[in-house]
């Protein structure tokens, strides 16, 4: 999942091609590069490591031209080096691609045999050999670019530039995002709305299997059968503006203390404060009789969709199967007939929940995705969107989109427990005024800032952590262990609390910290105990509870954070913001790369 751009311009292209890069950076940061046609000849730059790097080379021998390529990359295949950087170039051509070509190493040894001599080794070049072996053999760029996009196989995004094609670049799409963007006298590609925001608002998106012919003037589209096609320019909501940090130390840091606004804004979308009631959006399946739902995504919006699947079972009686996406559209699962699923994904572009949205919708189903960005290709291709009003999320490890899906997923539960007549207006009530105080909750949860530094002391000094909830709250025990897990690399597990003595509990001496999601209600004394049997074999028990959970909590726990108490349903929103505020700030004690962690991305386009 790299980030690709290009401009064919008027002014100066390498410093347009970094500007936009520096907004795709969240797709990779592991090298970086541009190449530009200077004089009619294919000139580069690249640089291992952060795209300060490149700015850097840029600086010490900059670019000239005004038509490039760009590239931001997170690793698949070669080390994160500079020589496997992007752009990949010969005499004649030079590519940038976001995506996997499978059939790598197939087309390699039949290039090898025809005498052509890999630089590197990235599946990337054997596209670029193939694309130099058609222009080799004179065919014009436009037909070579063609004919080697019908010899590979796989998802990716591509763009390339041609020496002596001052004005020329084509690009491709199959399985990974690509946006061209229009400008006056200049056009524009790269791989979201977001990187060409500041450049251009006028953005055609390329449809599956399409490729294009980009010029100075405008672009030429075709599609995966090579017929030329028209693509619509639409005007895109993305801002231009640039994204900061504010007086915050990191993007995650500025990110948890917007929790508040973004639920705020995103409860206001789908409640009214007056009546009490949800409004839904129009679904593209009827709740009341959809026999069955599926609930798919990966990683942290997975586990909003197992809260989700939790709260639709409870509220609305309507079965839900839940897996994680990469699982799911290899799974080959019985699916329900006139079924339907729901998509949960920050941006919209994550490659296997797109192959699970295309399964789903082959299969039949109606798919409702759950997405912030509205433009994505997820928003674009499900049968409907609901929108999580998070706003732009840099820090790699996902903290306010996460709260804003469940803060939808709620409304959609209460929704369909209305529609099918589980709840009265009475519970729609209850619950939606339960909803529309979190916001100030979560400002409350925020002000318990230093306790959870002080937390953090203790948790950093650890190998592993045990996170434990159970009920609703089991999925934001396994949210703790992801997010301290990412940014700070300690190993971290969650577990349902019951699930301990069936194994875990064998961990438990007094080096590994328990953080216990535990607040008074129905499940606290069934959690108080699983804690206990920890306590009783020297385990360390850090726990989170309300007024009412602490007393009896604090018989045994090494230390307590009191969280404002608050019905059950609202729990697993409030408790998420703690455990990630935790892992932020056992990342900054362990002096990690906060935003951007290791061997991460933000939007994982490959499979
Ligand atoms: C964890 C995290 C990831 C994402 C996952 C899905 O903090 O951010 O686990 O949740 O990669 O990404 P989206 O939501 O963009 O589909």
């Amino acid at each position: 999942m790299c980030g690709i751009v290009g401009v064919v311009g008027k002014a100066e292209a390498a410093p347009l091609l970094l500007e936009a890069l520096r907004r795709l950076e969240y797709r990779g940061y592991d090298s970086a590069g541009i190449a530009t046609l200077v004089d009619g000849h294919i000139d580069r730059r690249r640089a291992e490591g952060k795209l300060g790097n490149l700015a850097a080379a840029l600086d010490r021998s900059p670019l000239r031209g005004t038509t490039g390529i760009g590239h931001t990359r997170w690793a698949t295949h070669g080390a994160p080096t500079e020589r496997n950087a992007h752009p990949h170039s010969t005499r004649r051509v030079s590519v940038v691609h976001n995506g996997i070509i499978e059939n790598h190493a197939e087309l390699r040894a039949e290039l090898e045999a025809k005498g052509a001599e890999f630089e590197t080794e990235t599946d990337t070049e054997t596209f670029v050999r193939l694309v130099d072996d058609f222009l080799a053999n004179g065919l014009p760029p436009q037909e070579a670019f063609a004919a080697a996009l019908k010899r590979v196989h796989g998802a990716f995004a591509l763009a390339a530039i041609f020496a002596g094609h001052p004005r020329l670049l084509m690009c491709a799409r199959q399985g990974a995002p690509l946006a061209v963007g229009f400008g006056e006298g200049e056009m524009f590609v790269g791989s979201d709305a977001l990187a060409l925001a500041p450049l251009t608002r006028r953005i055609a998106y390329l449809d599956e299997g399409d490729w294009a012919v980009v010029d100075g003037e405008g672009a030429r589209f075709f599609d995966a059968a090579h017929n030329a096609v028209e693509r619509k320019v639409v005007v895109t909501a993305v801002s231009g503006a640039a994204v900061g940090k504010g007086n915050y130390r990191h993007f995650m840091e500025k990110e948890l203390h917007e929790h508040p606004a973004v639920l705020g804004d995103t409860l206001r979308q789908y409640l009214d404060p007056k009546t009490l009631e949800v409004r839904l959006p129009r679904l593209p399946f009827d709740p009341v009789r959809v026999p069955r739902l599926t609930i798919s995504a990966c990683g942290s919006a997975f586990i909003a969709g197992q809260v989700g699947r939790y709260w639709i079972e409870q509220l609305a009686r309507l079965p839900v199967d839940a897996d994680v996406a990469s699982e799911f559209r290899y799974r080959d699962p019985p699916l329900a007939e006139g079924g339907a699923a729901i998509l949960v994904s920050q941006s919209g572009e994550t490659a296997d929940t797109m192959a699970a949205l295309k399964l789903l919708k082959h299969a039949g189903q109606k798919v409702l995705s759950v997405v912030n960005v509205p433009e994505s290709s997820m928003a674009r291709e499900s049968d409907g969107a609901v929108l999580t009003v998070a706003g732009p999320e840099i820090g790699v490890a996902s903290t306010k989109a996460f709260t804003a899906q469940l803060a939808v997923l709620a409304c959609l539960a209460i929704g369909f427990g209305r529609a099918r007549r589980e709840l009265s207006t009475l519970d729609e009530g209850r619950l939606t005024q339960a909803l529309l105080q979190v916001p100030s909750h979560a400002a409350e949860i925020l002000e318990k800032d230093a306790q959870i530094r002080d937390l953090a002391a203790e948790v950093a000094k650890a190998r592993d952590v045990l996170f434990l909830g159970r009920g609703s709250l089991y999925p934001i025990a396994l949210e703790g262990a992801l997010k301290l897990k990412e940014i700070s690399y300690i190993h971290a597990e969650g577990y349902a609390a019951g699930e301990m003595k069936h194994g875990p509990i064998a961990l438990i001496d007094n080096q590994v910290p328990v953080i216990a999601l535990c607040p008074s209600g129905p499940l606290f004394e069934k959690t108080a105990s699983n804690l206990q049997e920890a306590a009783a074999r020297g385990g360390r028990i850090f726990a989170f509870t309300d007024a009412d959970g602490a007393g009896p909590l604090s018989r045994f726990a090494e230390r307590v954070i009191e969280l404002p108490k608050v019905g059950a349903f609202s729990t697993p929103i409030l408790y998420a913001i703690p455990v990630q505020l935790l892992a932020y700030h056992v990342a900054v004690l362990k002096g990690t790369d906060v935003d951007q962690p290791r061997n991460l991305a933000k939007s994982v386009t490959v499979e």
